[in-house]
């Protein structure tokens, strides 16, 4: 990576080559134009179909290895990926969960991310100081009645973070996470008002997050200032579980 950063930047260095999944998303869109205006160099890859500069299935393996292959070839390296590809919304109760529907959210939320690091490893390991950063969700620590397949895969991509950075910390390769709780991201403004008042209901902030705050905080895990943190997973939930009692009311 070329850094010109002072090491306690809490921006990535300047032409830093990364790799955002699911560009085209309402996150993703915020992330990709973040990243530019610090001046890297970004490559953005969502599924076909969606707007983005490289398109493919990252639940399918072979493409996800493809598209990788791509953007490493276009962006000439790699400093870091962020993983914000994501299917958000299949809901169904536990006891009636279709199993292929269950796979399905795994294989997006979970497997395609590991799918998508794994292909990245040889070209994070030659940039000697690169980065992964996960998006997680509340879901994985919180549950999330209705999305079962969704909270355990956002739980699974934590134990792949801290598993990541253990064998590639020597690799120089540090992964984390961002864990979000709502983001005013257009599918969250589209949901229906009273199922979002219920949520915020536990979040002592009483806001959901701008995707600002969360590009944010990705931005700071990517540069030198976390250049010591590797293995986390970094809650933004407005003190979501701070006040169960409801007495913040
Ligand atoms: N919006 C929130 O409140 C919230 C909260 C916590 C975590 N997150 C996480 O943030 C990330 C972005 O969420 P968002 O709100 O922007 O949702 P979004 O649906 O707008 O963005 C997700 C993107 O992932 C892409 N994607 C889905 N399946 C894919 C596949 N198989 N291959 C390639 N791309 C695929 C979609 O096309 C979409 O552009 C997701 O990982 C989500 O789980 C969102």
């Amino acid at each position: 990576m070329t850094d010109e950063s002072p090491a306690w930047s809490p921006l990535p260095a300047p032409r830093m080559k990364v790799l955002v999944t699911g560009a085209a998303g309402g996150l993703g869109r915020a992330l990709v134009a973040a990243l530019v205006e610090v001046g890297a160099d970004v490559v953005g890859v969502d599924r076909p179909g969606e707007q983005a500069e490289l398109t493919a299935d990252l639940a399918d393996p072979e493409a996800a290895r493809k598209a990788v292959a791509d953007a490493v070839a276009q962006l000439r390296g790699l400093d870091a990926v962020v993983g914000a590809a994501g299917v958000v919304d299949t809901i169904h109760r536990a006891g009636t969960f279709p199993l292929e529907a269950f796979h399905r959210d795994v294989a997006v939320n979970l497997v395609a991310q590991f799918a998508v690091a794994q292909a990245a490893f040889p070209a994070l390991r030659d940039s000697r100081r690169s980065s992964i950063v996960f998006v997680s969700s509340t879901a994985a620590q919180d549950g999330l009645p209705g999305q079962s397949a969704y909270a355990a895969a956002k739980a699974g991509v934590l134990g792949l973070v801290r598993t990541l950075a253990a064998e590639w910390s020597g690799d120089g390769i540090r992964v984390n996470a961002v864990v979000p709780g709502l983001i005013a991201t257009p599918k969250v403004l589209g949901m229906p008002a009273s199922v979002r008042d219920r949520m915020l209901a536990e979040v002592p902030m009483g806001r959901v997050a701008s995707p600002a705050e969360v590009v944010g905080t990705v931005l700071y895990l990517l540069s030198p200032a976390a250049g010591y943190t590797t293995g986390q997973a970094l809650r933004l939930d407005g003190g979501a579980g701070l006040a169960r009692t409801g007495l913040h009311r």
